[in-house]
């Protein structure tokens, strides 16, 4: 195409607001039916059979809803079914064992793929090592895995016998990784000597061996050999070679433990407004069914397909979306352990040609990056097997939307821009791509069956295109049944804002805000509190902050995000200067609390912190500040004058 017609292209696609989806996509699609939403309004809940009839259960549930303990909703209670034969052994015995379920890229280029007939065995393998060790049903195993294939296959041994897992994000810190375990009292972990990053090899044991070391308690450690060059003969008491436990136990047939619908699959910490992260559980049957089904429905994925999520499996996007719904499907999922832009920019469009992916899911900040990059990095390759977009993590401006819509998608793929939690399991609020007109910019109307609505203070629906929050008035499969450990605070932070327990009326609180138009399309607008998303994952203001207000010298710290970038201002004690020595204290700091995804941007010493007269730091303020945004009054502050001085220094910073 010549320059003059791409910015014609270009000019026009500027000005489009609505998108069909089309027709060569709609031919094939999973759900075409626009009668779907209406169907299983009339029908619900039993509208949600048809997500668990994608699963294969051992015993047929009689009740879809219990909502007798309400918020302790149960789904599908007296089904019973195992996850891992969901999604390894029926595909198995349906004859395709030969089907690729796993494409593995590593960081050194290697690649390797595992068949549904190997996943089977190797899982196997696993889930009777873990048994003799002492794993039983209920015990929960952490896993603290890169990027590698062990990690699903640690996965779904666990969900083979029982064990909930708990994936502790390979990036988190020793004392994160502690602070989890002994939140659970974890006796079990599997994690590996080290892995690759941008060519270096990191120490990953290391961390893995401090948090243990910290715990009072014994624990048996499986270790994977990610280096490659051998574990050592003698790992230390009670740690064992992922290897050669796999070679010992090799051909063991294990059977796969019935489990109750409502019995947890895993459970993923999170991050909320306290320093304290959730642990949030999900169960085998209403999870599994969500995730599958909104994997047929929304991801369209096909037996056939080469699918590929670019999130990690330490989140739930991966969890979902490159674990559990693709794999129930019995479709190609591909990991991919590297960076995007690592060995080069052109790497990911460089797989999905080689693969022939279908499906491609990622975070809209990286397609952000992507833009950042050039179209000639897409454009050497030929993308023409993708069939559908997605995005996930944060609302996705209109003009990356553009972007990924004609340059990765060559204007024939649908984009959904799918919205959807920890908490909730599964894809709450999208458009159907076989059914729906897309709104760039706005994740679309809440999914069938799903009761999302936009609220005022009051609890009332808000007028089109005003702002408010995002609750869920109706349980849906796939939503959390608790926080481990927390009773109180699940119904503190999820059901109380919203809801009349005298009158029996749960409404489910998502923290976010969000405003509807005419035709129901929701908006996300981001968090009423103080949770920052990071693209593929979320972490609590608080939780950086009060690394930051550990180091000595430091008064106080509030963390904020310009969207793209994570600041955190940070007053000094007296006797203490902002400088060099102090920033490396600070981020040292939160990368051995939290770890080193959580470390700012920018750190901006200032003399004080913008307060209200009451003492409350100013959060809003200094993310106006941050973003360059005009500041509205600032005479009710208890100290206007740091805003001047705050503006200087950030300019100085940045
Ligand atoms: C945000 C990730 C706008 C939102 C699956 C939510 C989004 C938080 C979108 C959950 C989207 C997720 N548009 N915002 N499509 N998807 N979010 O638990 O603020 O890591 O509350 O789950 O991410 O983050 P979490």
């Amino acid at each position: 195409m010549d320059d003059g017609a791409d910015v014609e292209l270009a000019a026009w696609l500027e000005n489009r607001t609505t998108f069909e989806p089309p027709a060569s996509f709609v031919e094939q699609a999973n759900v075409t039916d626009p009668d779907i939403y209406e169907a299983f309004e009339e029908n619900w809940p039993d509208c949600w059979e048809r997500a668990a009839d994608l699963l294969d259960w051992r015993r047929q549930w009689d009740t879809v809803l219990d909502d007798s303990d309400a918020p302790q909703y149960e789904w599908f209670a007296d089904g019973q079914l195992n996850a891992a034969e969901n999604c390894i052994d029926r595909h198995v015995e349906a004859g395709r064992k030969n089907q690729a379920a796993i494409r593995w890229v590593g960081k050194r280029g290697e690649t390797e793929t595992y068949t549904y007939g190997d996943l089977k065995r190797e899982t196997e393998a696993f889930a009777a090592a873990l048994r003799d060790l002492g794993v039983g049903e209920d015990d929960l195993v952490t896993l603290y895995l890169p990027m590698i294939p062990e990690l699903p296959i640690a996965m779904l041994a666990c969900a083979r016998i029982g064990a909930p897992h708990s994936v502790v994000f390979a990036g988190f810190s020793a004392n994160a990784l502690e602070t989890r375990m002994r939140n659970a009292e974890a006796s079990y972990l599997v994690t590996c000597d080290g892995y690759y990053r941008r060519g270096d090899a990191l120490n990953h044991k290391g961390k893995a061996d401090r948090a243990v070391r910290n715990l009072d308690w014994d624990v048996e450690t499986v270790v994977v050999d990610r280096l490659g060059g051998g574990l050592p003969h003698s790992l230390g008491d009670g740690q064992y070679d992922y290897g050669t436990l796999v070679d010992d136990y090799w051909g063991e047939s294990v059977e796969p433990v019935v489990r109750d619908a409502e019995d947890d699959l895993f459970v993923m910490y999170t991050s909320g407004t306290t320093g304290e992260p959730k642990a949030v559980r999900h169960t085998t049957g209403g999870y599994l069914a969500q995730a599958a089904w909104t994997s047929h429905a929304v991801l369209d994925i096909k037996p056939d397909d080469t699918y590929w999520c670019s999130a990690d499996i330490g989140w739930i996007t991966g969890h979902s979306y490159i674990v559990y719904g693709p794999l129930a499907l019995g479709s190609t999922t591909v990991i991919y352990e590297e960076t995007p832009d690592y060995p080069e920019k052109s790497r990911i469009w460089e797989l999905i040609e080689r693969y022939e992916v279908s499906v491609f899911y990622t975070a809209p900040t990286a397609i952000r990056a992507f833009m950042k990059w050039g179209k000639e990095h897409p454009d050497e390759h030929d993308l023409s097997s993708l069939r559908l977009l997605g995005t996930v993590g944060e609302s996705i401006n209109p003009k990356a939307w553009k972007w990924y819509y004609e340059h990765i998608g060559n204007e024939s793929c649908p984009i959904v821009d799918t919205w959807w939690q920890t908490e909730t399991g599964g894809m709450m609020i999208t458009t159907l791509p076989g059914v729906s007109t897309m709104k760039p910019g706005s994740a679309g109307q809440p999914l069938p069956g799903i009761d999302a609505k936009v609220v005022g203070e009051d609890g009332e629906k808000v007028d089109p295109g005003e702002a408010g929050y995002l609750v869920v008035d109706r349980p849906w499969p796939g939503m959390l049944r608790g926080l481990a450990g927390s009773d109180e605070r699940f119904v503190d932070e999820y059901w109380q804002p919203f809801s009349d327990p005298d009158d029996g009326e749960w409404v489910y609180f998502s923290g976010d805000s969000a405003k509807v138009d005419e035709d129901g399309y929701i908006t996300l607008l981001g968090r009423v509190d103080d949770v920052i998303p990071l693209g593929d994952f979320r972490i609590g203001a608080m939780e950086i902050e009060s690394a930051i207000v550990g180091v000595k010298g430091i008064a106080e710290a509030a963390v904020v995000t310009t969207g793209s970038e994570l600041l955190a201002y940070v007053s000094t004690e007296r006797g203490y200067t902002g400088d060099a020595v102090l920033r490396r204290r600070v981020v040292d700091a939160v990368e051995d609390d939290i770890g080193e995804v959580a470390v700012p941007d920018h750190v901006v010493f200032a003399p004080e912190l913008p307060k209200t007269r009451s003492g409350k730091i100013m959060r809003r303020l200094l993310e106006d500040i941050a973003t360059g945004e005009e500041l509205g009054d600032i005479s009710a502050l208890r100290n206007p004058e740091t805003v001047g001085e705050l503006r200087a220094r950030l300019a100085g910073e940045t």
